[in-house]
Parts: structure tokens; C-alpha cells; sequence
């Protein structure tokens, strides 16, 4: 069965998937299998120190899969002192997109001049992560070509305002969202996927749940320990919903879908198959689904 939604159009890949932004492990070894599954891979650019070496990345990354993939800019805001702020990252911005990438993403802080940038360049698209309606409604007034919301059961970075993944993506058209709309925080299998889907969103980003597969590139036991985590343990909960994650790059409510650690490929085509299921289980007969 195909796939297409106003994502897929212009991300042009086999499914409205997206990997979501990593500080330290989003490189080319965890991107490009997401893309050769048909989702889009993403390169986060604040994991190299020089311009060479991010440029040297983008080269690699197209050795290893001729499929599309992404770079995301995580933007400081006022004060942050391990990300970049904008302005020290449009020299990045030209890199990526001088090597022919098509899709930037931005998160976490203001990102206008970089999506003027894209926009220079024809067939490149912008799309905004942030984590509240009131940042997604001003990215949009800037002119983001699509934005994510991360929903308060997701991880990455967090607002005191922010809200759950179902109210953000229910709510954003009668808030004023009218470009295409990623569902982010809290979404681990088929279920979740479809649910995205049916509440509003053109698209999926998956963070923490791609950590439980064997190309994410984490030492020690890291891994098993996220398969034996308890996802409805108290402390744990409170770090998610009760604002003291802050933005510590920890793993999200979507723990509780790593039950074993398994390649991207099994992972994303096991989503798409058992979406398929589901939808001709309650009686979709086409050949492709579309959320237009
Ligand atoms: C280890 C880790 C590192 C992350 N680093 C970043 C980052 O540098 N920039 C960013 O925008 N989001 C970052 N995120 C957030 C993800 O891109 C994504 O928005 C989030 O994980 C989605 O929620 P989920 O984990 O519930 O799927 C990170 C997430 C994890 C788990």
C-alpha cells in the first residue's frame, strides 16, 4: 500500500515518517537506515564542531543511502550555553543545502533566517519543531513550510506550557495551523501512528523509540536498560509530565514500546504493515491512504 500526505510530497519519501532530531547520535550510521527503511533520516548538525567536518558528514551520508534525508538545526535560545544560537549556523545551512539536501528542520529557538535561506533555494522545504502552539502558529507566520509539535509525553525540549501530543494535534486547525502538521512525543508503534494520523497530522517523528534499535549508535547497556525500564514508574513519570526533565536528552513515555532491540528496517516496516492491517480491518480497501 502507498502513503501520501502533503509530508510525503515534499519530503518525496515511501512513508510520512521522520526521525526525530539527536543531540550527540544523530549521525549518518542512525540516519541513513531510516531512510532506506523509506522514512527520512536526519543529520543534526550541532553534533560537529567545523563546518568540514558537518560537510564531510553530508558526503558520507550520501555514499550510504541515495534516498532522502534531512538536517535539523537545533537553535539556542537566550542563555543555552551547549547549543549554537541562528546566526553562527547559516554558513551550516548553506553547506546542507549546496549538497543538495532538501528538507532542513529547526527546533528549540527562532529560525526565521534559516528558513528564508531554504526558501532561496527551489525545491527546499522548511519544517519547525517546537513544543507549544503559540511557537508553532509564530513559526508558521514566518513561514515554515510544515511544524512539529512535541507533545508533553515526548522528550527533547520542554515548556511549562506544553501539552499532550492528542490535544496539540486535535486542537492545531481550530488554533490556526493550516500548514502540514508532524506529531511528535509519546509515539511508538502502528497505533500511535495511525492515531497521529487520524487526529490531524500529515506526518510522524519518532525519537525515542528509534534508541531501542541495534544501529543507534549508544555504548555499554545502554539499551537493555531501556528495555527493562518502567515506563509507569513514579520518579518517572514526574520527570516526564511534572517539568523536571528540563531538556536533558532522556528517554520519553515511548520507552514503553522497546521491548527488545530490533534493526530500524523491522521496526518501521512493522509499523507500515500493521497500520495496513489495522486500516483494512476497518475496511479501507485502496491501494494508497491518503490525509489529503
Ligand atoms: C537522546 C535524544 C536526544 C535528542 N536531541 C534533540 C536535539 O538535539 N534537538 C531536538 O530538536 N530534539 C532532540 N530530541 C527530541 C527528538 O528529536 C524528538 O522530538 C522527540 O524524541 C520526540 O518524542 P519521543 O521521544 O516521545 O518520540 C532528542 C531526543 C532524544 C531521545
Amino acid at each position: 500500500m502507498k502513503w501520501k500526505t502533503r509530508i510525503t510530497e515534499m519530503t518525496k519519501t515511501e512513508f510520512p515518517i521522520i526521525q526525530g532530531a539527536f543531540a550527540i547520535f544523530g549521525k549518518r550510521t542512525f540516519a541513513a537506515p531510516v531512510s532506506e527503511a523509506g522514512g527520512l533520516g536526519i543529520i543534526t548538525a550541532h553534533n560537529f564542531q567545523t563546518a568540514r567536518a558537518f560537510q564531510k558528514e553530508l558526503k558520507k551520508m550520501k555514499e550510504l543511502t541515495q534516498k532522502p534525508f534531512g538536517v535539523n538545526f537545533s537553535i539556542a535560545p537566550p542563555g543555552h550555553t551547549r547549543l549554537v544560537p541562528e546566526e553562527l549556523l547559516l554558513d551550516y545551512v548553506d553547506i546542507a543545502l549546496d549538497e543538495g539536501v532538501k528538507i532542513i528542520t529547526t527546533s528549540a529557538y527562532k529560525a526565521a533566517e534559516i528558513g528564508k535561506k531554504v526558501h532561496a533555494k527551489q525545491g527546499c522545504f522548511w519544517f519547525h519543531k517546537c513544543a507549544t502552539m503559540k511557537h508553532a502558529l509564530a513559526a508558521q507566520r514566518h513561514g515554515a513550510d510544515a511544524v512539529t509539535i512535541v507533545g508533553l509525553e515526548g522528550t527533547g525540549f520542554k515548556n511549562p506550557l506544553q501539552n499532550t501530543t492528542l490535544i496539540n494535534m486535535t486542537l492545531a486547525r481550530k488554533a490556526g495551523i493550516t500548514v502540514p502538521l508532524i506529531a511528535a512525543g509519546g509515539i511508538g508503534d502502528a497505533r500511535g501512528f495511525l492515531a497521529a494520523l487520524a487526529m490531524g497530522a500529515d506526518a510522524v517523528c519518532f525519537g525515542t523509540k528509534l534508541m531501542g534499535t541495534t544501529e543507534f549508535p549508544a555504548r555499554g547497556n545502554f539499551k537493555q536498560r531501556l528495555v527493562e525500564m518502567d515506563s509507569f514508574n513514579e520518579d518517572f513519570y514526574k520527570k516526564i509530565y511534572h517539568g523536571k526533565l528540563r531538556d536533558s536528552p532522556i528517554a520519553s513515555m515511548a520507552v514503553g514500546f522497546i521491548d527488545r532491540i530490533i534493526s530500524i528496517k523491522e521496526f518501521i516496516d512493522g509499523v507500515m504493515i500493521e497500520a495496513e492491517k489495522i486500516l483494512r480491518a476497518w475496511g479501507f480497501s485502496g491501494d494508497t491512504f491518503t490525509t489529503f
